[in-house]
């Protein structure tokens, strides 16, 4: 039968709790996902600051309604995939690029240097070499659903995160992923949360003080479709010329600069399959 891993929880909160009071890190065996149990209890009245990390999700979810589905587990403390949802009130004036931010901070995390290429596919997926690393999914709840809240008002704010550490199966993918260990063999799962938690925690507060202007460049440096040929799901072609203040891609077309901000779009390096 097999353990759960030491997830760090106390020294993770004991790190996080300082920048926001009240947090707690939970660590489960086995969840339908994390993003939808976080979402659950928002919308049951519970909005505290939460870190919650699953070692096996049954119903992990992707954007766009697509499945997520993790690497298979081996020994815990070597799980290939690391899943967790960050849980916490925000309330930013404006919520355009948030996606982004959120990106930026989990890339520089698992990438500080650069070294390793990990790149930004907008909005939010990391890619080495154009193949997927991680994903997120940032999904928000208001604080009691059904009233009509002021804009003001915080929403519960649910950010969830996929990194592959180890290899996974690439059946079903039409690109194979990308995994951690090919630059960082010894990465697990703990510790790679331990690295990434009080950086997100604090990226998300610059965030909502400041929106995405702090994060814009630091986008750019990463932007792994700027100046490339690319493709949106609705069909138009043209070239991308980067993300602007708002956190929109901007892509040059036959018709002119076209602003893409709807999470609706897919967008793709041209002849590469959605
Ligand atoms: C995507 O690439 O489309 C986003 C993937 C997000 C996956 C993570 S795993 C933890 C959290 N729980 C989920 O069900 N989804 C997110």
């Amino acid at each position: 039968m097999s353990t759960m891993a030491d997830w760090f929880e106390d020294r993770i909160a004991a790190a996080v709790a300082p920048l926001l009071p009240g947090f707690a890190v939970e660590a489960v065996a086995e969840i339908d996902s994390t993003n939808t149990e976080l979402m659950r209890r928002a919308r049951a009245g519970r909005a505290e600051p939460v870190l919650l990390v699953a070692e096996r999700q049954t119903a992990g979810r992707g954007r766009l309604g697509r499945p997520w589905q993790s690497a298979q587990q081996g020994e815990q403390q070597n799980a290939a995939s690391l899943t967790f949802s960050l849980g916490l009130p925000l309330a930013p004036r404006d919520w355009s690029g948030l996606s982004l931010a959120v990106g930026v901070s989990v890339a520089e995390s698992l990438d500080p240097s650069g070294d390793a290429k990990v790149a930004l596919k907008w909005p939010n997926d990391l890619w080495v070499n154009d193949r997927k690393l991680a994903g997120i999914l940032i999904e928000t709840a208001m604080p009691h659903a059904g009233r009509a809240e002021a804009a003001a008002t915080p929403r519960y704010l649910v950010i969830g995160i996929g990194i592959n550490i180890g290899p996974r199966e690439a059946e079903g993918m039409r690109t194979p992923p990308a995994w951690l260990r090919q630059w960082r063999p010894d990465a697990t799962g703990p510790d790679v949360l331990a690295e990434l938690a009080a950086p997100l925690v604090r990226s998300v507060q610059a965030f909502e003080a400041q929106g995405f202007a702090p994060f814009a460049e630091r986008f750019a440096a990463r932007d792994a479709l700027r100046g490339r040929e690319v493709q949106l799901s609705d069909g138009t072609f043209g070239t991308c010329e980067g993300v602007g203040w708002g956190g929109e891609l901007q892509v040059r077309t036959a018709g002119g600069l076209q602003m893409v901000s709807s999470d609706e779009v897919s967008v793709r390096p041209r002849g590469m399959a959605f």
